[in-house]
């Protein structure tokens, strides 16, 4: 039996020096620079931002939109603050005393549809924040593509966001990149996805086209570099890894690291929303997702100037070094921010199980008695999910996760960022964890698409020196159709349910 217990190694104290990425860094800690704001902290590029600029010393606010209670513990000695890039009023107050900014806000999951205009006003709204604020300076990360050619709308609006900011009297630093490849980013996951799941690829004409993708620790390095490099005030620059590859050329250097056979056919047929709707099926990150960074492959997205290198020199890593990193940080279970932190956006925002009024309409109970310990059978829950699967009638959960993708929701594949701790706000499956208290509950809320709003909770309470393990599925409907799903339902739950408590009290 494994003693440790998932939530004992939360992804702090998992945080070491090792996990820094500007230890090496040529410029120094600048004591003058008041408090940085991060936006966007609870993404994945600010999620490694901010242990950063604290390792070094630096006073950091961070805001979110929804504070969890665990970014106390993620973050220790940060300010937090509620604000939405959306809601001024709000945003006013994130800037009060701030002396730079780090934009790192990106609407991107809210889908092709919504996430331009979005993006934009959230700029706006911050550039004006920022300005009656009198901060000194901003710092935002966009993306690379050449402004002369018709852009993907994603890179267009990365390219408006950096306008947007820089029109108003704050000097705004702009850093450009291409793929971030890293362990729990999106781009790398559906590649490495891709790589191990299939080995015929299908080459559409974009999938030649050339981009120069960056790793994730050389990224941090360049933010944290341009807060601490005073030339980099207000000047705009593309970074980038030392190679320049096509997406084809990714797919085989993965190949290569896997040793896997791959055999590629190119095709004329081009349709994004097609290819992007088939790989959000083979892959954790769904379509919405995958299209919006699928358009951007039809530009070619490298570095035309590298001014960046006098200012803040280091070698950058090649591809094959940066994947290699990502596959070890996932091997070693260190992964500590990825992509479905922030997906879907909504998430934050949703109803919790004890703001229902009322509490839900309906519920379905099961639980068994036991001799084993509390921290066994709670070490024993916390490891569904994931590769692990829900122990019991995996194929059913898989199959109600694979109707889920077809019908464009978060399906089943997202798995777990960790297999060895656990979070409020970390996602499994299609479930994110609302409550955690050790040894005692786990509280899940669905993400599926439902007709109705589930939790699953586990629990384990004391009963004549034995443990009761129960089991409560809690949904909340008002339509018809949310009705009959769960009388359809019902009497699967029980004997899946039971079944599962069942199989956690055998793993505990
Ligand atoms: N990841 C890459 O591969 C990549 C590559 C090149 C460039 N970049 C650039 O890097 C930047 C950060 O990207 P990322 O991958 O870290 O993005 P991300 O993981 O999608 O995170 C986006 C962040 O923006 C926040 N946000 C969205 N709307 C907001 C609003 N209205 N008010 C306040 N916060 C809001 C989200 O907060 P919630 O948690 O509340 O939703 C989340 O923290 C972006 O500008 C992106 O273009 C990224």
């Amino acid at each position: 039996m494994n003693n440790i217990s998932p939530i004992e190694k939360s992804p702090l104290q998992s945080w070491d020096n090792t996990d820094l990425f500007s230890n090496d860094l040529p410029s120094k800690f600048r004591p003058q620079i008041g408090k940085i704001l991060v936006t966007g902290a609870s993404g994945y590029v600010g999620g490694r931002l901010v242990p950063e600029l604290l390792a070094r010393g630096y006073k950091v606010r961070v805001m979110v939109r929804a504070v969890s209670p665990e970014y106390g513990t993620l973050w220790p000695n940060a300010e937090i603050v509620a604000a939405d890039a959306l809601d001024t009023g709000r945003l006013r107050a994130a800037f009060e005393g701030i002396d730079t900014a780090y934009y790192l806000i990106h609407s991107l999951r809210l889908g092709p549809r919504e996430f331009e205009s979005a993006d934009l006003q959230a700029a706006g709204n911050f550039r004006r924040a920022a300005e009656e604020a009198g901060i000194k300076r901003i710092i935002y990360l966009g993306g690379l593509g050449d402004v002369r050619s018709s852009l993907s709308s994603h890179l267009r609006s990365r390219a408006e966001v950096a306008n947007e900011l820089r029109r108003g009297k704050i000097p705004v630093t702009i850093l450009r990149a291409a793929i971030i490849v890293g362990s729990g980013s999106a781009s790398y996951e559906i590649i490495q996805h891709l790589a191990r799941g299939l080995f015929i690829f299908l080459v559409p004409p974009w999938a030649k086209n050339r981009c120069q993708p960056i790793a994730i620790r050389d990224v941090i390095k360049y933010l944290v570099g341009t807060l601490e490099t005073e030339e980099t005030t207000g000047q705009s620059f593309d970074i980038g890894g030392r190679d320049i590859l096509t997406y084809e050329l990714m797919l085989k250097t993965l190949g290569e690291l896997l040793q896997k056979k791959q055999i590629f056919i190119a095709v004329p047929f081009s349709n994004i929303r097609f290819y992007a709707y088939i790989t959000s099926l083979i892959t954790p990150v769904p379509a919405s997702i995958t299209e919006c960074l699928m358009e951007g492959l039809k530009n070619e997205v490298i570095c035309q100037d590298e001014s960046i290198k006098n200012l803040i020199p280091f070698q950058p890593l090649s591809y094959k070094e940066a994947t290699l990193r990502a596959m070890s940080r996932e091997e070693q279970d260190r992964v500590h921010t990825r992509w479905s932190d922030a997906y879907p956006p909504a998430h934050a925002l949703a109803l919790k199980l004890n703001e229902l009024k009322g509490g839900s309409a309906y519920t379905a109970y099961c639980s068994l008695i036991t001799e084993k310990d509390a921290p066994s059978l709670f070490n024993s829950i916390c490891k569904i999910g994931g590769k692990e699967g829900w122990f019991y009638s995996n194929w059913l959960w898989r199959l109600r996760g694979t109707i889920d993708r077809i019908l464009l929701g978060v399906g089943s594949v997202r798995g777990r960022r960790s297999y060895s701790s656990l979070k409020i706000s970390d996602v499994i499956d299609f479930w994110r964890i609302e409550d955690i208290q050790y040894n005692k509950k786990l509280l899940l809320r669905t993400e599926m698409k439902l007709p109705g709003k589930a939790w699953l909770e586990f629990n384990i309470a004391e009963e004549d020196g034995k443990r009761r393990l129960n089991l409560i599925a809690y949904y909340d409907t008002h339509s018809l159709s949310g009705k009959i799903y769960w009388y359809m339902c019902l009497p699967f739950h029980h004997f899946i349910f039971y079944n599962l408590i069942k199989e956690i009290e055998k793993r505990s």
